[in-house]
This record gives C-alpha cells, sequence and structure tokens, in this order.
C-alpha cells in the first residue's frame, strides 16, 4: 500500500476502506509518513468528507495509537466528560465531586488549555500545591479511592491524535466534523471508561458556530462511541455568553467553590445539572431528570458534593483550605473596573471577545510553552438581562499586565451589547443525542 494511492482516492472523494485508514494512523504514529503527505491527506479530508464508517475506523486506530487504559480492575461502571470547549467552562470542576458524591466512579483526564484562557488542567493548578501530573498508576489508585481524580493527558494515549491535532492546527485542518469527531472520541476511548457524557458547545466562544453544526457533530461522535462500544451521549448547547461570571483560572475555581456552596448562576446551573443527570442515567442510577435534579440539589444543600471536592483537592496534594479562605490564591496587583457608557439591558456578551480580553491579561496562552498567570482574568458584575446605568461596573479585570489594561477594556466594553428593552430568557441547552 501506499500513501500517495490513499490521498489520490480520497482527492477523488472516494471512501477509504479499513485497511487504508490503518495503514495511515500506522504511519503517523511510527513516523513514517512525511508530515507534508499527512497534511495533504487531511485537506483531501477536509474537503471531500468522511462517511460514518471512515470516521469510525479513524477513531478506532487513533485511539489504539498507544496505551489505551484499563479501568476494569476498578469497576466497569466509570464516567468520563468532555467538553468540546468553551469561555469561562468550569463544569467538570463541578460535575466531578457531584456525581463521585453520588457514589458514581469518575476518571478524568484532560488537556492543557491552548485557546484565550486555561483548560480545566490550568485551572486547578491555580491551587496551590494541587499535582495534575500523575502516572497512569497514581490516577488509577486515586480513583479507587476517592470515587474521582483528574490528571493532565499523557503524550502515551492516543499519539497519533496529538501529531494529527499538531499538523490540523497549522494546516487550517481543525473545524471538520470527521477530524474533530475521532479526535475526541478516540481519546475518550483511550482514557478507558465505558460511560462517556459529551458537553457540545456551539456559538462565538466555541469552534463550532451554529447548533446545527453541533447536531451533525454530536450524532457522529455518538454513533462512533456506540460502534466502538461505549456508553455514550452528547449534551448541545450554547456557547454564546460565557458561562457563569469568572473566567480565567483561580477566579473561576472561587466560582467552583461557590456554586457547590449553593450559590449557582443559572447558566451554569442548567448545563451542570443536565450533564450530571446524563451520568446517573448512564450508570442506571437515575433515569428520571426531575428525580436527578432533585438529588444533585441534596448533594449542594448537604456539603457532600463541596466535601468531595476538598478531598479530590487534598487527594491531589492541593491546599484545601482555598475553600473557606480564597486570599490563598494567586492574587492580582491589579484589580480595574469597566464602567458602560450606556444604559438598558444587557442582551448579550460576546464570549469570543471576553475570552480574548482574558487573554491579553495572562490568563490563556499563544504557544504551548507559553506560561500562565493563574491569578489573571475577568469577573462579569453584569449579566445578560441586567439593568445597566451609565457609568455602572460591568466587569472587573485582574491581572499584573498594567500595559495589557487598555485593549482588555475595549475589548469588554465591546462585548457588551446592551438594548432599551429586556431580552427573553433562553435556554442554553439545545438538545440531548443519545
Ligand atoms: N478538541 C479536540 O480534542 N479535538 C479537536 O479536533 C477539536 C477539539
Amino acid at each position: 500500500m501506499k500513501i500517495i494511492d490513499i490521498i489520490e482516492k480520497k482527492k477523488h472523494g472516494h471512501a477509504l476502506n479499513e485497511e487504508e485508514i490503518k495503514y495511515f494512523i500506522d504511519g503517523v504514529t511510527k513516523g513514517t509518513i512525511e508530515d507534508y503527505q499527512i497534511s495533504s491527506l487531511l485537506m483531501a479530508i477536509y474537503f471531500r468528507g468522511m462517511n460514518t464508517d471512515e470516521t469510525v475506523y479513524l477513531t478506532k486506530y487513533m485511539a489504539y495509537s498507544g496505551e489505551v487504559l484499563n479501568l476494569e480492575d476498578i469497576s466497569n461502571d466509570i464516567t468520563d466528560k468532555h467538553s468540546t470547549g468553551g469561555v469561562g467552562d468550569k463544569i467538570t470542576l463541578m460535575f466531578l465531586p457531584i456525581i463521585a458524591s453520588a457514589g458514581l466512579y469518575a476518571a478524568k483526564l484532560s488537556g492543557r488549555g491552548l485557546g484565550h484562557t486555561g483548560g480545566t488542567i490550568d485551572k486547578l493548578e491555580s491551587i496551590p500545591g494541587f499535582k495534575t501530573d500523575l502516572s497512569i498508576e497514581e490516577f488509577k489508585t486515586k480513583v479507587k479511592e476517592h470515587k474521582t481524580a483528574i490528571a493532565a493527558q499523557t503524550m502515551s494515549l492516543a499519539p497519533a491524535d496529538g501529531k494529527l491535532y499538531a499538523l490540523r492546527d497549522v494546516t487550517s485542518t481543525v473545524d471538520i466534523i470527521p477530524l474533530i469527531a475521532s479526535s475526541v472520541v478516540s481519546k475518550k476511548i483511550a482514557s478507558g471508561a465505558n460511560h462517556i457524557i459529551l458537553d457540545v458547545k456551539y456559538g462565538s466562544g466555541a469552534f463550532i458556530k451554529t447548533p446545527e453544526d453541533a447536531e451533525k457533530l454530536s450524532k457522529i461522535m455518538v454513533e462512533t462511541g456506540k460502534r466502538l462500544g461505549r456508553n455514550i451521549s452528547a449534551v448541545i448547547s450554547s456557547m454564546q455568553e460565557p458561562l457563569g461570571r469568572a473566567i480565567g483560572n483561580s477566579v473561576e475555581i472561587q466560582e467552583v467553590i461557590e456554586f457547590l456552596k449553593g450559590n449557582m448562576e443559572s447558566d451554569l446551573k442548567e448545563v451542570t445539572y443536565m450533564l450530571c443527570s446524563q451520568a446517573f442515567e448512564k450508570s442506571g442510577k437515575i433515569l428520571n431528570k426531575e428525580e436527578a435534579y432533585k438529588y444533585i440539589d441534596e448533594l449542594i444543600q448537604s456539603g457532600k458534593a463541596l466535601e468531595k471536592f476538598k478531598e479530590i483537592i487534598k487527594s491531589q496534594s492541593g491546599d484545601e483550605r482555598i475553600i473557606n479562605d480564597y486570599s490563598l490564591l494567586p492574587q492580582a496587583k491589579i484589580k480595574y473596573e469597566v464602567k458602560t457608557d450606556k444604559t438598558g439591558f444587557v442582551s448579550n456578551i460576546d464570549a469570543l471577545k471576553v475570552a480574548k480580553a482574558c487573554k491579553n491579561l495572562g490568563a490563556g496562552r499563544e504557544k504551548k510553552t507559553d506560561t500562565i498567570d493563574y491569578s489573571a482574568g475577568i469577573y462579569l458584575t453584569k449579566k445578560t438581562q441586567d439593568e445597566v446605568h451609565s457609568g455602572d461596573t460591568i466587569a472587573i479585570l485582574y491581572t499584573n499586565k498594567e500595559t495589557a489594561l487598555n485593549e482588555a477594556e475595549e475589548l469588554v466594553k465591546s462585548a457588551f451589547e446592551i438594548t432599551n428593552t429586556k431580552p427573553q430568557a433562553k435556554s442554553l441547552i439545545y438538545k440531548v443525542i443519545n
């Protein structure tokens, strides 16, 4: 078999068979196919697409291109969650303690953020001492003991995805559904959990812009996951506006703790509860949504979910005193209030603009090797539907970079749309695909 023939076949729009896809992924993993040929095939896939069978084969060989975690010695009933990425998306940090405090196992491997703001691992690393760099054995031991653990994904899992993603990033071939689906699902298969809950976002702050595309992506991911033996569902929700009020790293940790103490923003509650109820359903613990929501309320009100978050922090060497003392989290030197010069109602807050401002303040990275300022971030003092008057503070910027303030302030101001009439409250959740 020759890679040039495979490229030629896809260039003319024909479906690749299992052997051809296996040959391609073997070559990517072993380094026997040149980057320019891999990139050429990626571009051919971009224009010609892939059918479901091709996507399933691609996902399968990517998943098995490296180590596949075996968690069966812990349980046959382990849940994993994955978000396609959003602004202010801290849901994993509520999801894990909630479902673990309900007695479910939740094993989560997560990537570092390469976007405008940090990823879940970065957020956790803003907690003094918190260790995410766990060996597979440490990770499994912690899951066994505490029902849950969260670790930075190692390159030994789905290495073909790491290689392909790096090339997609620099050849403008990221935003194509079969490649996104195989990238996400292969990593989830390699992570070993049998129940997978996908949190699929669309809108300004997501790389999928429309609900229709989010639905197409969700359907193919769910179908692929099922054909590869996983119990999987996808919750599709809007990422038009940042989730919650905090965007950054340590500021998001504070919002997570407040949520677990019962002080919940309604948008965060809507998506978190739906994802947790999906986890309860997948594991067979609670099949009815209303009952699941009542049970989550109990886990929050009784303090059990917060206690579990504290246990996770302690088990991963973090300073659990942050739960009651936020001053132990990294603090920015500059705290700057952004004021509006308009009067009316907030009708939209553009997530992408807020994310860019956040990166300028130091909370995200441009390249993998950039360092993050854990204390940098944004807190939205006004959210959609709030009434504002000229001179009101709409957001607080946290940074150690005085030079970044002007541009960040302009971005945040321009992210706020203010209209004369109060907009209608909208549900964030578009659909659940099972
Ligand atoms: N997230 C992933 O893990 N892979 C993609 O291709 C896109 C988003």
